[in-house]
């Protein structure tokens, strides 16, 4: 069994041919990333990151994403930003996601959208690392079959590398457990981002695919919705009415999950929960 740890760094595993991948939950508007930039330049030498992937679809104004959000996340440390529903909500992503391929968008978007939801990643070393963006069907826009695309994107990356990275970008809990599910020994990691709400199963599935169903936000917590002010998303619910969107102000929280991968076969050997703030597990 994986062990969970809210409040203490895991000690990296210094075994040779290990890869260890931070992914981090949706990026809420500044304040998710002003704590990206000041975490994970430590993050990454204390845990000896190979790569760092991170959601990036709320980072501008939290919905959303631009050229300067995306430098912003890029300058912190990430390496590949993924994103989810909310990728063209500002109009000059269109233009700059064939520009940048660290920028992912879901790759069961119609083929004619821009951009691509597969990318292959060089570390230094030379490995490679396969990352695959996704988006849900249940409760969100109509889009190609996730399921498909993911077994048809899967075996191209298989073909350069056994590290592969799948961001589930979808609603429910259920299509997300099923998609690991589906993908186990297919892929190294499969986590879902979009609820903002960091979930507390993660586990290794019998052929060495980790999984978590929720990463969680980057992003204010205390005192908001989802990132958002509170006062704002209440009105919305009691009103019916489209009131805009404010971010939350304060001290930003960052949840992700960290992952060990044998380089070789691609299986995880170890996942635990990565969480800012304090939170206590009681064991029984
Ligand atoms: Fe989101
Ligand atoms: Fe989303």
């Amino acid at each position: 069994m994986q062990s969970i740890v809210p409040n203490a760094y895991p000690a990296p595993t210094s075994a040779p041919g290990i890869v260890r991948i931070l992914c981090l939950g949706d990026v809420v508007a500044q304040p998710g990333r002003r704590v990206l930039q000041e975490l994970l330049p430590g993050l990454r030498q204390r845990l000896e990151l190979d790569m760092i992937i991170a959601n990036g679809e709320n980072s501008a104004g939290g919905v959303g994403i631009t050229a300067t959000t995306a430098n912003d996340l890029f300058r912190a440390g990430v390496d590949v930003i993924t994103t989810g529903n909310h990728v063209w909500r500002h109009k000059e992503c269109l233009a700059y996601i064939g520009k940048e391929p660290r920028l992912l968008r879901p790759a069961n978007y119609p083929p004619k959208a821009p951009g691509r939801g597969l990318g292959l990643f060089s570390l230094p070393g030379g490995r490679q690392v396969a990352v695959l963006n996704l988006l849900g069907r249940v409760f969100m826009d109509a889009v190609d079959c996730p399921f498909q695309v993911a077994e048809r994107l899967c075996a191209e990356a298989r073909e350069h590398t056994p590290l592969i990275l799948v961001d589930f970008h979808a609603e429910a809990t259920s299509e997300k457990r099923a998609l690991a599910w589906f993908l186990d020994g297919k892929a190294s990691f499969v986590f879902g981002t979009h609820t903002h709400v960091q979930t507390a199963d993660p586990m290794i599935l019998p052929q060495g695919t980790a999984c978590l169903t929720d990463l969680g936000m980057c992003g204010v917590e205390a005192g908001s919705v989802l990132g958002m002010q509170q006062e704002t998303s209440v009105r919305r619910f009691t009103t019916a009415l489209p009131h805009p969107f404010v971010s939350a102000k304060g001290e930003p929280g960052l949840n992700g999950a960290l992952v060990e991968l044998d380089a070789a076969t691609g299986k995880a050997t170890v996942i635990h929960l990565v969480r800012r703030g304090g939170v206590s597990v009681l064991a029984v």
